[in-house]
């Protein structure tokens, strides 16, 4: 059976994709399962965890033992994530969060015409992960909250280890799996191969294979540096 090293512990992950309204039929959204964070809430709750799922816009069955909050919006993903983050112990953003939204959205369907259609102009999302890590760095700073660990993912496709270690500085998380996207990898498979990269120096490479391979490193390092 699995290890329960994570017994009793809190831990918020979220997953999917979130989808940005334009109208009332239409969104903005990308090609995010779900799989590889109900991988992470599957193994987290196997090793003993509390977890609450975050879920967006995923058609998978609920994970048994998770929690799980709905969320479509990345506004509606942020307020979920930050509740439920107040008292965690560990939060891993594995949802794809849409970078950008339409900047209104529009009552009614944007219909057809003749000439050339009107742009749809953009506002951009909040970071969430980048805010996790700016809440965790005020409560250290008033001496309050508690030791949290905070887990990102980055999918790049070019210079992969050398741009996943400049995110994890920017985005100030613990961990960052990094995921090569683009080599029939990663999105909608079932497989994934990741390296994860730890902010105290440690790379862990994972090996093409099945996304819980992955959850299970990523809850490993989480183990080892939770107090
Ligand atoms: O900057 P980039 O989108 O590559 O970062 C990916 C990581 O940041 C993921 O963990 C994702 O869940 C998180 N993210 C976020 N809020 C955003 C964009 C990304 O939390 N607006």
């Amino acid at each position: 059976g699995a290890p329960r090293d994570l017994a009793g512990r809190r831990i918020v992950v979220s997953a999917g994709g979130t989808r940005e309204a334009i109208d009332p039929v239409r969104y903005i959204g990308n090609r995010s399962s779900g799989l590889q964070g109900y991988s992470l809430a599957r193994t987290a709750v196997a090793r003993g965890a509390e977890v609450t799922l975050v879920a967006a816009n995923v058609t998978l069955p609920d994970p048994a033992g998770a929690t799980v909050v709905q969320a479509e919006s990345t506004a509606e993903l942020r307020e979920a994530v930050l509740a439920a983050a107040a008292d965690a112990d560990v939060v891993v953003m594995a949802a794809a969060v849409a970078d950008f939204r339409p900047s209104t959205r529009h009552e009614s369907k944007i219909k057809k015409t003749d000439g050339e259609p009107e742009a749809i102009p953009l506002t951009k999302n909040p970071d969430i992960l980048a805010e996790l890590g700016e809440l965790r760095g005020d409560a250290r700073a008033r001496g309050a909250g508690h030791p949290q660990v905070i887990v990102g993912f980055a999918a790049e496709t070019d210079d992969v280890l050398a741009n996943g270690r400049a995110k994890l500085a920017r985005k100030g998380c613990d961990l960052l799996v990094v995921n090569q996207v683009g080599r029939d990898l990663a999105f909608g498979t079932p497989d994934n191969a990741a390296t994860v990269l730890a902010a105290d120096g440690d790379a862990v490479e994972v090996k093409r294979g099945p996304k819980d391979d992955v959850a299970d490193a990523v809850w490993d390092l989480v183990a080892a540096r939770l107090v």
